[in-house]
């Protein structure tokens, strides 16, 4: 049932070690400046986003739906995407094609403005699996149940291999991606493995409007199927979990490696608004969050909101300390990278 595996997601998330071992971000150092010639109360931390104008160069990551927890968790974000002008994600919205009732687990939104909706569904349901292939009327209803402005296509084949249910064939996928983003503003994300040049470049030629890295270093799903799997005693994926716990390219490296001439978002692992200005130096048009929100968007809107604006302030104390009074200004930022996220980036020659 998907509704009890979203619901085990977001409980294993909020309550286990569910992260990588290493943080890549922090080996990004950003170098100091004593003398910024910036006032702190006039920095501009508003960005383009695709065809939007936001005012943090921030999204709140597709996360749920498809249950009373995710519906109130949906709700809460959506009021802080309001308050905040920041664009938001709902979880797949794979639930709500096979159960017409759910649908208002993610339409929620509806009810705050949130200035950029952004609908989700997996790269797996675009061909034909133990189930039909979403069709183009599929497509169509998820947009519409959240008026959404642009469609996340999520890959995670990772996720897929460790999870006892996992979803098996990707052949095909790049065609059904390319007739979808001729009909609809698509980006392309993956959930904690992050995305290689090759992918990058076989997703721009796809017709996708934007990568999001969904990088190494912050949630591992090998990790949260590892504590599915040892509740329901699958020794087997238990142990795929286990090795698979650290795999992938490092957010900020996956950053460089999506730079095919389309816009980036920088997610996956990112703690604070510092981690936001390490992705923005690193290459970044923007930084998603996603576990960071859970914890406060279960229990109130308020918990979320005082997160939020943490991470806006330590973003704004960073530009402020590198005398930068825009972003465009904060991605020149001196900087260097230390090991071990130095040799990923140095992989590709960049
Ligand atoms: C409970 C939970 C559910 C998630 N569900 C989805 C999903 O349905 N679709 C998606 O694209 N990503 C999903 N993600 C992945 C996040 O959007 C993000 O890519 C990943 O968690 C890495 O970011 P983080 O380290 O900030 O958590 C989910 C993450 C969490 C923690």
């Amino acid at each position: 049932m998907i509704e009890n595996r979203k619901e085990e997601h977001i409980r294993i998330a909020e309550t286990e070690n569910v992260t990588t071992d290493h943080n890549y971000w922090d080996d990004v150092e950003i170098i100091h400046q004593a003398v910024p010639e910036v006032d702190f109360d006039s920095i501009d931390t508003s960005v383009k986003f695709l065809d939007h104008k936001i005012a943090h160069p921030m999204i709140i990551s597709s996360m749920t739906g498809g249950t009373d927890l995710a519906k109130k968790i949906n709700y809460n974000l959506s009021t802080v995407a309001e308050k905040f002008s920041i664009p938001m994600g709902v979880g797949s919205m794979r639930a709500a094609v096979e159960k017409k009732e759910l649908a208002d687990t993610f339409s929620v939104i509806l009810q705050s403005k949130v200035p950029v909706r952004i609908a989700n569904i997996g790269a797996p349901q675009l061909v034909k699996q133990g189930k039909p292939a979403f069709t183009d009327r599929d497509i169509e209803y998820v947009m519409g149940l959240i008026e959404a402005d642009y469609l996340i296509v999520h890959f995670n084949f990772l996720q897929e291999m460790v999870q006892p249910e996992g979803d098996r064939n990707a052949v095909g996928i790049l065609r059904r991606l390319k007739e979808i983003a001729g009909s609809y503003p698509v980006i392309a994300k993956e959930t904690g493995n992050g995305i290689s040049h090759e992918a990058a470049l076989a997703l721009k030629d796809a017709g996708v409007r934007a990568i999001d890295v969904g990088g190494l270093g912050g949630t591992s799903f090998a990790a949260i199927e590892y504590y599915r799997a040892q509740k329901s005693g699958d020794l087997e994926k238990m142990n795929s979990g286990k090795s698979f716990w650290n795999w992938g390219i490092p957010s900020p490296a996956s950053i460089k490696y999506s730079h095919v001439g389309i816009p980036v978002i920088g997610s996956g692992g990112l703690r604070n608004g510092l981690d936001l200005a390490k992705a923005i130096i690193m290459g970044a048009d923007a930084g998603g969050f996603a576990r960071m929100l859970l914890k406060s968007a279960d229990s109130s809107a308020q918990d979320i909101e005082a997160t939020v604006l943490q991470i806006i302030r330590d973003l704004k104390i960073a530009m402020f300390l590198t005398g930068s009074s825009s972003i465009a200004k904060l991605k020149k930022a001196r900087h260097f990278i230390r090991e071990p996220l130095r040799s990923w980036v140095d992989a590709y020659g960049r």
